[in-house]
């Protein structure tokens, strides 16, 4: 799927260069998808479409209303990875994306390594999350977000640190569509990252890896991701958490 890079202002062209060597990617030609660096941040358009750039923004917006007013620990997704009381495990988010589930658990106080292995959705939630630290709302949230971009099996597979308490994994669903509510910045990902055909196998690393707790989002219809069954789920308006637990999450 081809991205070209392109600084939307002069100032930002030699940025622009940088990027497009350390990603690979062309500055000029026909391409799909265009990486823009504007002075708000680094965004992503879609060519030829009338849907707006997609760009990370932590501090703006939806995510600053549910920073603000998301509803604590109540949110199903609090619930799924085990937030409750003073507890506030260490959570490993393996297929980060844009970063949107992750800031909400590092609101809730939860500290976060996040993986990606989209360079370009990975280089565009670097970027977020850059901005994010030096804005005083939220330096202190993504102070406790880690990124890095590889493949969460094969990174798994040879985890060197601190082991992750509950690991939680958004794969695309293969068929996602406007039906499964796939949140629209998602869809427009999806002819980029592809459907994660491989989620089984990032399921069985994940089981392998967490001490206490795997957790998978699935679109509320969709199958469990073949391989372990889950042990319960938590159903949302739109999404499903399978929660497959190890151990009692406990605090301290
Ligand atoms: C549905 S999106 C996740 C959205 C995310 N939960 C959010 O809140 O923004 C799925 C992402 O997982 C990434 N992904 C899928 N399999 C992966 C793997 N094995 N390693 C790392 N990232 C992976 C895809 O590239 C895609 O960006």
């Amino acid at each position: 799927m081809s991205v070209r890079v392109a600084a939307l202002e002069a100032g930002l062209q030699p940025a622009a260069l940088a990027l497009s060597q350390s990603l690979n990617l062309p500055l000029t030609g026909d391409a799909l998808f265009e990486l823009q660096l504007t002075a708000a941040g680094l965004q992503l358009q879609e060519l030829n479409s009338k849907a707006g750039a997609v760009r990370v923004d932590f501090t703006e917006g939806a995510l600053a209303h549910r920073r603000q007013f998301g509803g604590g620990s109540g949110q199903m997704i609090a619930k799924a990875v085990g937030v409750q009381g003073s507890v506030r495990p260490h959570v490993l988010d393996a297929t980060a994306g844009l970063g949107r589930d992750a800031f909400v658990l590092a609101c809730l106080g939860c500290s976060i390594d996040m993986i990606e292995r989209h360079p370009v959705v990975a280089a565009l939630l670097a970027d977020g999350l850059q901005r994010a630290s030096q804005h005083g709302d939220t330096a202190a949230i993504t102070a406790q977000m880690r990124l890095q971009q590889g493949d969460a099996i094969t990174l798994m597979r040879q985890w060197q640190g601190e082991v992750p308490q509950v690991i939680y994994l958004d794969p695309m669903f293969p068929e996602r569509s406007k039906s499964a509510q796939v949140k629209k910045e998602m869809r427009l990902f999806q002819p980029l990252v592809g459907g994660d055909d491989d989620a089984p196998l990032l399921l069985e690393a994940a089981l392998a890896l967490a001490s206490h707790r795997v957790v998978v989002k699935r679109p509320r219809i969709a199958p469990a991701i073949a391989g372990v069954k889950p042990s319960y789920t938590l159903q949302g308006k739109s999404s499903r958490y399978d929660i497959y637990p190890k151990k009692t999450l406990t605090a301290g």
